[in-house]
């Protein structure tokens, strides 16, 4: 058959991050810096590292600043030239030249799957990928390109999972699925933030997806006008798993919830181990923080 094609990932980026506040009052949750990096740039990188060319970024009104972080800033360019900082202004201008960026605006925050709808005439009748504008993966292969591969030789949609602790699962959707072959399985069912006691699994879904067009028929039946509650992705997807169309794959890799101040700050510790110019001295701060006991 025809191999599925992805090319485009869309990436809401619209919540208000309440958990975050009040650093998110003015300040998108998706670009506090995560070490050296606003967090949605490396979303974008991981997205080009799997070839897709174009990101659709489903925006607020007041949270502009982050298709401005991928476009060019001239003044600020001039500046640099004008200083002489060739690395920095390299720096700089690179994530102008990365992606093409799309932007589309969803009005009322409904949720993530009333987010994804908000794409529906960018994207139109192709397969396409989407990833959270908050949720970080790290591993030698991009985690969304883990999808895409199973995407492509199954012909279906995929989303991403994650095994979490029990006690956790209430803050997620989980699916309930029959295992088909290595971190591969086929999605029967999904329940969001079950309790527990009633979870199908502790696979939880990490806002990584291949999807398939007819996702939107689903939202979009889903999104009746005298609804009152947001509209959650896990709600359309249940509509595919029901008809035998989804997979889920299970995520190798470090992931890092930029919402959650643990992993948020764990994150920027993870880079800054990593940079040569940063590593000692920080092991050294948090040392101090740390006394080993006697
Ligand atoms: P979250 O539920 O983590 O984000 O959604 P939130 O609503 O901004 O944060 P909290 O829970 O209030 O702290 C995951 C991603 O989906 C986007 C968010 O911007 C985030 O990147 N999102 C969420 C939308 O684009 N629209 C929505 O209506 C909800």
């Amino acid at each position: 058959g025809v191999v599925m094609h992805v090319r485009k990932v869309v990436v809401p980026v619209a919540g208000w991050g309440t958990r975050s506040l009040p650093a998110t009052k003015n300040l998108p949750k998706e670009m506090l810096p995560v070490f050296r990096k606003p967090a949605v740039q490396y979303i974008v990188e991981e997205a080009i590292q799997a070839d897709l060319s174009d990101v659709v970024f489903v925006n607020h009104q007041n949270k502009t600043i982050i298709e401005d972080h991928f476009d060019y800033n001239l003044a600020l360019e001039s500046v640099l030239e004008r200083t002489d900082k060739q690395e920095l202004l390299k720096q700089v201008r690179e994530v102008a030249e990365m992606v093409n960026i799309i932007s589309v605006r969803q009005k009322h925050q409904l949720g993530l799957g009333h987010a994804v709808l908000c794409a529906r005439e960018v994207v139109k009748q192709e397969p396409f990928a989407a990833i959270v504008g908050d949720d970080l993966m790290f591993s030698s292969m991009p985690g969304i390109q883990q999808l895409i591969e199973v995407a492509q030789a199954e012909n279906m949609a995929v989303v991403g999972v994650v095994p979490v602790s029990r006690d956790k699962v209430s803050s997620y959707g989980v699916i309930d699925a029959e295992e088909i072959g290595p971190h591969m399985y086929r999605v029967k069912d999904l329940q969001e933030k079950p309790d527990p006691e009633r979870a199908a699994s502790n696979l939880a879904i990490v806002g990584r997806y291949i999807l398939t067009p007819d996702i939107f028929d689903h939202l979009e039946e889903l999104n009746t006008p005298d609804r009152r509650d947001e509209l959650q992705l896990t709600e359309g997807l249940r509509a595919m798993a029901r008809k035998d169309r989804l997979l889920a794959v299970k995520l190798q890799g470090m992931r890092f919830d930029i919402g959650n101040w643990v992993d948020y700050l764990t994150a920027n510790i993870y880079f800054g181990l990593q940079d040569e110019e940063v590593r000692d001295d920080l092991v050294q701060r948090l040392q101090e923080l740390l006394p080993c006991p006697e």
